[in-house]
Protein backbone atom coordinates (compact mmCIF):
# COMPACT_ATOMS: atom_id res chain seq x y z
CA UNK A 1 0.00 0.00 0.00
CA UNK A 2 2.68 2.42 1.32
CA UNK A 3 5.16 1.16 -2.02
CA UNK A 4 2.03 1.67 -4.22
CA UNK A 5 1.55 5.58 -2.83
CA UNK A 6 5.37 6.18 -2.84
CA UNK A 7 5.34 5.18 -6.79
CA UNK A 8 2.24 6.57 -7.91
CA UNK A 9 3.71 10.17 -6.04
CA UNK A 10 6.70 9.62 -7.94
CA UNK A 11 5.24 9.10 -11.15
CA UNK A 12 2.85 12.03 -10.30
CA UNK A 13 5.73 14.32 -9.57
CA UNK A 14 7.44 13.13 -12.65
CA UNK A 15 4.98 13.29 -14.96
CA UNK A 16 3.89 16.90 -14.09
CA UNK A 17 7.75 17.48 -14.39
CA UNK A 18 7.61 18.70 -17.88
CA UNK A 19 4.56 21.35 -17.95
CA UNK A 20 5.76 22.50 -14.33
CA UNK A 21 9.67 23.01 -15.40
CA UNK A 22 8.22 25.35 -18.61
CA UNK A 23 6.89 27.92 -16.78
CA UNK A 24 9.86 28.16 -14.31
CA UNK A 25 13.10 27.33 -16.56
CA UNK A 26 12.98 26.41 -20.44
CA UNK A 27 11.83 23.56 -22.21
CA UNK A 28 13.53 20.28 -22.54
CA UNK A 29 13.59 17.72 -24.53
CA UNK A 30 14.54 14.01 -23.53
CA UNK A 31 17.53 12.88 -25.59
CA UNK A 32 18.23 8.77 -25.10
CA UNK A 33 22.07 9.24 -24.82
CA UNK A 34 24.89 6.38 -24.15
CA UNK A 35 25.88 6.80 -21.24
CA UNK A 36 22.20 6.54 -19.35
CA UNK A 37 21.01 3.69 -17.94
CA UNK A 38 22.68 1.20 -15.17
CA UNK A 39 24.43 -0.33 -18.47
CA UNK A 40 25.01 2.68 -20.32
CA UNK A 41 28.55 3.86 -21.76
CA UNK A 42 30.23 6.72 -23.18
CA UNK A 43 30.25 6.01 -26.86
CA UNK A 44 33.79 6.94 -27.78
CA UNK A 45 33.42 8.45 -31.15
CA UNK A 46 30.78 10.63 -29.76
CA UNK A 47 33.11 12.00 -27.04
CA UNK A 48 35.89 12.51 -29.98
CA UNK A 49 33.28 14.24 -31.54
CA UNK A 50 32.15 16.62 -28.99
CA UNK A 51 35.55 17.25 -28.36
CA UNK A 52 36.42 18.21 -32.40
CA UNK A 53 33.16 20.54 -31.48
CA UNK A 54 34.23 22.04 -28.00
CA UNK A 55 37.63 22.93 -29.57
CA UNK A 56 36.69 24.46 -32.85
CA UNK A 57 33.30 26.52 -31.31
CA UNK A 58 33.21 26.61 -27.80
CA UNK A 59 36.72 27.06 -26.70
CA UNK A 60 36.84 30.56 -28.44
CA UNK A 61 34.71 31.34 -25.39
CA UNK A 62 34.46 28.64 -22.85
CA UNK A 63 37.33 27.20 -20.93
CA UNK A 64 37.22 23.39 -19.11
CA UNK A 65 40.29 24.23 -16.55
CA UNK A 66 38.92 21.44 -14.16
CA UNK A 67 39.92 19.01 -16.91
CA UNK A 68 43.34 17.35 -17.09
CA UNK A 69 44.43 17.05 -20.87
CA UNK A 70 45.97 13.80 -20.54
CA UNK A 71 42.38 12.52 -19.56
CA UNK A 72 41.69 12.32 -23.29
CA UNK A 73 43.30 8.97 -23.66
CA UNK A 74 41.77 7.64 -20.70
CA UNK A 75 39.76 4.33 -21.64
CA UNK A 76 35.88 4.78 -21.26
CA UNK A 77 36.22 8.73 -22.09
CA UNK A 78 37.64 9.91 -25.45
CA UNK A 79 40.16 7.06 -25.34
CA UNK A 80 42.56 9.13 -27.63
CA UNK A 81 45.85 7.79 -28.36
CA UNK A 82 48.44 9.22 -26.21
CA UNK A 83 50.29 10.96 -29.22
CA UNK A 84 47.44 12.56 -30.22
CA UNK A 85 46.56 14.08 -26.80
CA UNK A 86 50.33 15.70 -26.24
CA UNK A 87 49.56 16.72 -30.04
CA UNK A 88 46.82 18.54 -29.09
CA UNK A 89 47.81 19.69 -25.91
CA UNK A 90 50.81 21.75 -27.74
CA UNK A 91 48.15 23.43 -30.31
CA UNK A 92 46.35 24.73 -27.16
CA UNK A 93 47.09 27.89 -25.68
CA UNK A 94 50.55 28.20 -23.69
CA UNK A 95 50.33 28.37 -19.84
CA UNK A 96 51.94 30.33 -17.14
CA UNK A 97 54.62 28.26 -15.67
CA UNK A 98 54.21 28.47 -11.88
CA UNK A 99 57.79 27.76 -11.06
CA UNK A 100 59.41 30.75 -13.76
CA UNK A 101 56.62 32.78 -14.31
CA UNK A 102 56.47 32.36 -17.85
CA UNK A 103 54.62 31.13 -20.24
CA UNK A 104 55.67 27.93 -21.71
CA UNK A 105 53.74 25.42 -23.75
CA UNK A 106 50.96 23.12 -22.74
CA UNK A 107 51.48 19.63 -21.77
CA UNK A 108 49.59 16.51 -20.72
CA UNK A 109 49.82 17.04 -17.41
CA UNK A 110 48.29 20.74 -17.97
CA UNK A 111 44.59 21.71 -17.48
CA UNK A 112 42.77 23.06 -20.79
CA UNK A 113 43.12 26.93 -20.93
CA UNK A 114 40.52 28.68 -18.71
CA UNK A 115 39.10 31.88 -20.49
CA UNK A 116 38.01 35.31 -18.48
CA UNK A 117 37.07 38.45 -20.11
CA UNK A 118 34.47 40.32 -22.09
CA UNK A 119 32.13 38.02 -23.71
CA UNK A 120 33.27 34.81 -22.51
CA UNK A 121 30.71 32.12 -21.26
CA UNK A 122 31.38 30.40 -17.91
CA UNK A 123 33.54 27.43 -17.85
CA UNK A 124 32.57 24.46 -18.94
CA UNK A 125 34.01 21.48 -16.94
CA UNK A 126 31.29 21.02 -14.34
CA UNK A 127 28.84 22.78 -16.30
CA UNK A 128 26.66 19.21 -16.94
CA UNK A 129 26.04 18.98 -13.61
CA UNK A 130 25.76 22.22 -12.27
CA UNK A 131 22.64 22.32 -14.67
CA UNK A 132 21.65 18.75 -13.97
CA UNK A 133 19.11 20.07 -10.85
CA UNK A 134 17.35 22.22 -13.27
CA UNK A 135 15.08 19.62 -14.56
CA UNK A 136 12.03 19.09 -12.29
CA UNK A 137 9.10 20.92 -10.70
CA UNK A 138 11.37 23.81 -8.29
CA UNK A 139 14.76 21.96 -9.43
CA UNK A 140 13.95 18.95 -6.85
CA UNK A 141 15.72 17.05 -10.08
CA UNK A 142 13.05 15.14 -10.21
CA UNK A 143 13.01 14.60 -14.18
CA UNK A 144 16.75 13.48 -13.56
CA UNK A 145 16.38 10.75 -11.24
CA UNK A 146 12.63 9.57 -13.14
CA UNK A 147 13.23 10.02 -16.79
CA UNK A 148 17.48 10.51 -16.72
CA UNK A 149 16.95 13.89 -17.75
CA UNK A 150 20.10 16.22 -16.46
CA UNK A 151 22.82 18.49 -17.42
CA UNK A 152 23.19 16.73 -20.96
CA UNK A 153 19.84 17.13 -22.16
CA UNK A 154 19.71 21.19 -21.10
CA UNK A 155 22.62 21.63 -22.79
CA UNK A 156 21.53 19.98 -26.01
CA UNK A 157 18.31 21.76 -25.58
CA UNK A 158 20.04 25.22 -25.02
CA UNK A 159 22.09 25.11 -28.31
CA UNK A 160 19.22 23.83 -30.52
CA UNK A 161 16.59 26.11 -28.78
CA UNK A 162 17.30 29.47 -30.56
CA UNK A 163 14.40 31.14 -32.45
CA UNK A 164 16.39 34.02 -34.20
CA UNK A 165 14.61 36.41 -32.02
CA UNK A 166 17.32 39.65 -30.80
CA UNK A 167 16.90 42.41 -28.36
CA UNK A 168 19.12 44.87 -26.94
CA UNK A 169 18.42 45.43 -22.81
CA UNK A 170 21.11 47.53 -21.21
CA UNK A 171 23.45 47.59 -24.00
CA UNK A 172 23.56 43.90 -24.17
CA UNK A 173 22.39 42.21 -27.43
CA UNK A 174 20.53 39.16 -25.77
CA UNK A 175 19.13 36.09 -28.38
CA UNK A 176 15.73 34.30 -27.41
CA UNK A 177 16.05 30.95 -26.51
CA UNK A 178 13.31 28.81 -25.34
CA UNK A 179 15.44 26.52 -22.79
CA UNK A 180 17.51 29.00 -20.97
CA UNK A 181 15.53 30.60 -18.20
CA UNK A 182 14.25 33.68 -18.10
CA UNK A 183 14.05 32.92 -22.34
CA UNK A 184 16.88 35.38 -22.89
CA UNK A 185 20.73 34.75 -23.41
CA UNK A 186 23.25 36.71 -24.06
CA UNK A 187 25.47 33.62 -25.65
CA UNK A 188 24.49 34.24 -29.31
CA UNK A 189 23.76 30.63 -31.51
CA UNK A 190 27.06 28.88 -31.27
CA UNK A 191 26.00 26.08 -33.46
CA UNK A 192 25.04 26.31 -37.50
CA UNK A 193 24.56 23.29 -39.72
CA UNK A 194 27.90 21.89 -41.42
CA UNK A 195 30.55 24.30 -38.75
CA UNK A 196 32.38 21.18 -38.48
CA UNK A 197 33.48 18.08 -40.25
CA UNK A 198 33.71 14.79 -38.80
CA UNK A 199 36.59 12.70 -39.69
CA UNK A 200 33.61 9.47 -39.24
CA UNK A 201 31.44 10.79 -41.71
CA UNK A 202 28.57 11.50 -39.25
CA UNK A 203 26.22 14.80 -40.43
CA UNK A 204 27.33 17.71 -38.62
CA UNK A 205 24.08 18.89 -38.08
CA UNK A 206 23.07 22.01 -35.44
CA UNK A 207 21.15 18.66 -33.29
CA UNK A 208 23.51 16.07 -34.15
CA UNK A 209 26.64 18.75 -33.01
CA UNK A 210 24.51 19.54 -29.78
CA UNK A 211 23.86 16.10 -28.82
CA UNK A 212 27.87 15.14 -29.08
CA UNK A 213 28.91 18.28 -27.46
CA UNK A 214 26.17 17.53 -24.66
CA UNK A 215 28.06 14.31 -24.12
CA UNK A 216 31.59 15.20 -24.35
CA UNK A 217 30.47 17.99 -21.30
CA UNK A 218 28.72 15.52 -19.02
CA UNK A 219 32.07 13.50 -19.31
CA UNK A 220 34.08 16.17 -18.66
CA UNK A 221 31.78 16.63 -15.39
CA UNK A 222 31.82 13.24 -14.06
CA UNK A 223 34.63 11.01 -16.15
CA UNK A 224 34.26 8.39 -14.12
CA UNK A 225 30.50 8.05 -14.18
CA UNK A 226 31.53 4.42 -16.05
CA UNK A 227 33.41 3.56 -13.03
CA UNK A 228 30.60 4.37 -10.72
CA UNK A 229 28.54 2.57 -12.33
CA UNK A 230 30.35 -0.98 -11.79
CA UNK A 231 30.56 -0.29 -8.32
CA UNK A 232 26.83 0.10 -8.88
CA UNK A 233 26.17 -3.03 -10.17
CA UNK A 234 28.55 -5.22 -8.04
CA UNK A 235 27.47 -3.79 -4.97
CA UNK A 236 23.32 -4.73 -5.93
CA UNK A 237 24.86 -7.93 -6.55
CA UNK A 238 26.72 -8.36 -3.64
CA UNK A 239 23.21 -6.99 -1.30
CA UNK A 240 21.54 -9.72 -3.78
CA UNK A 241 23.38 -12.68 -2.56
CA UNK A 242 24.06 -11.55 0.95
CA UNK A 243 20.05 -10.87 1.14
CA UNK A 244 19.84 -14.99 -0.05
CA UNK A 245 22.17 -16.02 2.23
CA UNK A 246 20.41 -14.31 5.08
CA UNK A 247 16.92 -15.70 4.22
CA UNK A 248 18.80 -18.87 4.05
CA UNK A 249 20.20 -18.93 7.46
CA UNK A 250 17.14 -17.10 8.76
CA UNK A 251 15.06 -19.78 7.80
CA UNK A 252 17.52 -22.77 9.20
CA UNK A 253 18.07 -20.83 12.33
CA UNK A 254 14.41 -20.54 13.06
CA UNK A 255 13.35 -23.90 11.48
CA UNK A 256 13.01 -26.09 14.93
CA UNK A 257 10.65 -23.37 16.57
CA UNK A 258 8.85 -23.18 13.65
CA UNK A 259 4.84 -24.70 14.10
CA UNK A 260 5.62 -24.92 18.34
CA UNK A 261 2.54 -22.99 18.68
CA UNK A 262 0.00 -24.04 16.55
CA UNK A 263 1.08 -27.46 17.70
C1 LIG B 1 31.16 33.95 -28.67
C2 LIG B 1 31.34 33.39 -27.38
C3 LIG B 1 30.67 32.04 -27.09
C4 LIG B 1 30.76 30.86 -27.80
C5 LIG B 1 31.52 30.59 -29.09
C6 LIG B 1 30.03 29.88 -27.05
N1 LIG B 1 29.50 30.45 -25.92
FE1 LIG B 1 28.39 29.51 -24.49
N2 LIG B 1 28.20 31.27 -23.46
C7 LIG B 1 28.73 32.47 -23.83
C8 LIG B 1 28.30 33.49 -22.90
C9 LIG B 1 28.67 34.95 -22.96
C10 LIG B 1 27.48 32.84 -21.94
C11 LIG B 1 26.72 33.48 -20.77
C12 LIG B 1 25.31 33.71 -21.25
C13 LIG B 1 24.35 34.32 -20.26
O1 LIG B 1 24.42 34.00 -19.06
O2 LIG B 1 23.49 35.14 -20.70
C14 LIG B 1 27.44 31.44 -22.32
C15 LIG B 1 26.76 30.47 -21.62
C16 LIG B 1 26.80 29.12 -21.92
C17 LIG B 1 26.22 28.09 -21.10
C18 LIG B 1 25.54 28.28 -19.77
C19 LIG B 1 24.08 28.57 -19.86
C20 LIG B 1 23.49 28.67 -18.48
O3 LIG B 1 22.62 27.86 -18.15
O4 LIG B 1 23.91 29.55 -17.71
C21 LIG B 1 26.45 26.90 -21.72
C22 LIG B 1 26.04 25.50 -21.27
C23 LIG B 1 27.17 27.19 -22.93
N3 LIG B 1 27.38 28.55 -23.03
C24 LIG B 1 27.60 26.24 -23.83
C25 LIG B 1 28.29 26.51 -24.99
C26 LIG B 1 28.70 25.49 -25.93
C27 LIG B 1 28.49 23.99 -25.75
C28 LIG B 1 29.33 26.13 -26.94
C29 LIG B 1 29.92 25.50 -28.18
C30 LIG B 1 29.01 24.78 -29.02
C31 LIG B 1 29.33 27.56 -26.64
N4 LIG B 1 28.68 27.74 -25.45
C32 LIG B 1 29.90 28.54 -27.42
C33 LIG B 1 29.55 32.71 -24.93
C34 LIG B 1 29.86 31.77 -25.90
Amino acid sequence: MLKAFAFAAVTALGLAGPALAAGEGGHIEDVAFPHEGPFGAFDQFQLQRGLQVYTEVCSACHGLKYVPIRTLSDEGGPGLPEDQVRAYAANLLPIMDEATGEERPRTITDPFPSTSGMGMGPDLSLMAKARAGFHGPYGTGINQLVKGMGGPEYIHALLTSYTGEDQEQAGVLLHENTAFPGGWISMAAPLSDGQVTYEDGTEATVDQMSMDVAAFLMWTAEPKLMDRKSVGLVAVLFLLVLTALLYLVNKRLWAPHKGKLSA
